[in-house]
């Protein structure tokens, strides 16, 4: 895939770009096929995001949101990447429930909820290798992690299944997160990334003398970045 950089001063005029760019996407897209399918990143950044969108008058019934990573942890807690999206964008918009498919958390069975949430994307894309996704939201950490891809982590090595549970020894916790297959065979991947912390790591990333191990957002062919001056060079 070729990669564009798209460049704006501030984290706002990002955030207004991408909605743009977003409801564009999915109108041209909707002239094609029947519907468009989303992974969504969780994080703070694309939060305001979410809510620029919840203020457009997109085709809702003809969109299905879905989650490319979660913390492990139940909807309503406030660390849920499903209640931040909920809060900032469907709880805000007419989608139906049909439309909507969050990773169904099970705390105390990790493995339980990865399958099942396997299950559901496969039911969204039938008979695919790996999800065609119309469009794969990502955030990228200040250690150079993307979706809940963590550095040094057994969801790395994965390169058969979509979707995995993945323990974080750092967070003694596990998260739950597309594989990076599962999210390079989509038709459009694009990073969203602000603040000068993570300068170092979006180097590293670029750099063809780092390890994806050690900065996961490698493993991923991103067709656009969008950046905030602050993570480029000084
Ligand atoms: C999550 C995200 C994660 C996020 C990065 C960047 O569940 O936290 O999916 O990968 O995108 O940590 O987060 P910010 O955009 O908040 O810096």
């Amino acid at each position: 895939m070729t990669t564009n950089q798209q460049r704006f001063e501030t984290v706002s005029e990002l955030q207004h770009a991408i909605a743009d760019a977003f409801c564009q996407t999915v109108e041209e897209t909707l002239r094609e096929q029947p519907a468009f399918r989303v992974s969504l990143s969780g994080g703070s950044t694309p939060k305001r995001l979410y809510e620029l969108l919840a203020e457009r008058d997109l085709p809702w019934d003809r969109i299905h949101w879905c989650w490319g990573d979660e913390r492990n942890v139940p909807h309503d807690h406030a660390d849920s990447n499903a209640k931040m999206v909920r809060d900032a964008l469907l709880d805000r918009i007419e989608v139906p429930d049909a439309n909507v498919h969050p990773v169904p958390v099970i705390v105390d069975s990790p493995a339980e909820s990865a399958a099942n949430y396997r299950e559901t994307l496969h039911q969204l894309f039938p008979d695919e290798t790996f999800p065609s996704w119309d469009l794969v939201l990502l955030g990228m950490g200040d250690d150079g992690h993307t979706a809940s891809l963590f550095p040094h982590t057994a969801a790395l090595q994965e390169d058969t299944s979509w979707f995995v549970e993945n323990w974080v020894e750092k967070f003694d916790a596990y998260r739950y997160t597309l594989t990076a297959p599962a999210i390079n065979s989509a038709k459009r991947i694009w990073f969203i990334v602000s603040g000068g912390n993570k300068r170092s790591a979006f180097e590293s990333v670029m750099s063809d003398d780092s390890e994806a191990a050690t900065f996961p957002s490698k493993l991923i062919d991103p067709t656009q970045w969008w950046l905030t001056e602050d993570v480029l060079k000084v």
